[in-house]
């Protein structure tokens, strides 16, 4: 068995295969149930008791040295099969796609520049409100109609907690915790038990100013948003005021700009009107100050809100709210080349 151990040994030593089936031939031949090593490991019952242990460790030893061999032999033909293969290392990488900004973050990135420039600070608030803040605070008492048109999700059972409607509410926040002079923006998204169209969605963006000092008129509110108009639509654009109604605020109204697709001739867009609305305004209610306790003798303001994604189908054209939020790459990718 000895002269055998030797034989094998020499065997596995000068073994040189082409490929790497000869060495699966091999392992096979060595390493197999019915292989070399198995049949010399029966064989070790019939050798003398002396020199079973001698024998037996050289069996392990020749085990090994085959396993060994096998091993070292894999790792050959795969790196010559790697480098040796149609892979073309000299090429470039795949190029790593950029992403883009999504068209509601551009606008309001947009949005605060031009109010930071006429020093307007930005302010934020929960977007889980609570009644006050939402409602009661804005001069919206329980079971006023104006809650109709903002039905709300609630949060359990809670009806003092809620998703809010608007970012009005981040206005009182303000109030509360700030004293006059208060020239602020404050944008977030908002939630709304609306169906799901083209023209809304359940979710969506806002942004609320907020201007509060002594002797604030109308006439600071048509110019901080005319100003607006200006540098975020162009230059030619017009503005129009229409009387409205929110709770919050009294005078109230809506303001258009004149359509920038086509230039007020009359389009699908504006409806053929020439306009194009685009935001609520209005003066402070008395009450909204002395319920964020600023006296309302000494102090006025304006506020104003306008909805983001309605901003941004209007800059990008876009005829349908949803694919805001669809997340869909390929129209994603359009949105590349704006910088802001
Ligand atoms: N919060 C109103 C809405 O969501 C928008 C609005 C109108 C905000 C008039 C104001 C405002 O600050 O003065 O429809």
């Amino acid at each position: 068995m000895v002269d055998e151990i030797k034989k094998f040994l020499e065997e596995i030593e000068d073994f040189d295969p082409k490929d790497k089936n000869e060495v699966e031939d091999f392992r096979i031949r060595y390493m197999g149930k019915k292989g070399i090593m198995a049949e010399l490991f029966a064989g070790l019952k019939n050798v003398e008791t002396d020199n079973r242990k001698e024998v037996g460790q050289q069996l392990n030893l020749l085990k090994n040295k085959a396993q060994q061999k096998i091993d070292e032999l894999n790792v050959k033909f795969e790196q010559a099969e790697i480098t040796s293969s149609d892979v073309d290392l000299s090429l470039p990488a795949e190029p790593l796609e950029l992403g883009a900004r999504h068209p509601v973050s551009i606008v309001h990135n947009e949005i605060v520049n031009i109010f930071s420039r006429i020093g307007f600070t930005i302010s934020e608030g929960p977007e889980i409100e609570d009644d006050w803040h939402n409602f009661t605070a804005l001069n919206t008492p329980e079971n006023h109609p104006a809650r109709d048109m903002q039905d709300t999700f609630y949060v359990e059972k809670d009806p003092d907690v809620l998703l809010r409607t608007h970012t009005s509410s981040v206005q009182i926040r303000v109030m509360e915790s700030e004293k006059p002079p208060i020239r602020t923006i404050s944008p977030g998204r908002c939630y709304r038990n609306e169906t799901i169209s083209a023209r809304a969605h359940c979710f969506f963006h806002q942004f609320e100013g907020l201007y509060i000092d002594e002797n604030v008129s109308f006439a600071d509110l048509k110019q901080t948003l005319y100003y607006f108009a200006q540098e975020f639509f162009g230059e030619n654009t017009d503005i129009k005021f229409r009387p409205s109604f929110f709770p919050f605020t009294e005078p109230s109204a809506e303001m258009d700009i004149s359509c920038n697709i086509c230039k007020g001739e009359g389009c699908k867009v504006c409806k053929h009107t020439g306009w194009l609305e685009i935001l609520g305004c209005g003066m402070v209610d008395p009450n909204v100050l002395e319920n964020c306790k600023i006296d309302s003798k000494k102090y006025s303001g304006f506020a104003f809100g306008m909805g983001i994604e309605r901003i941004a189908m209007l800059k990008f054209q876009i005829d349908d709210i949803r694919v805001l939020f669809e997340n869909d790459v390929r129209f994603l990718k359009q949105f590349k080349s704006a910088i802001i």
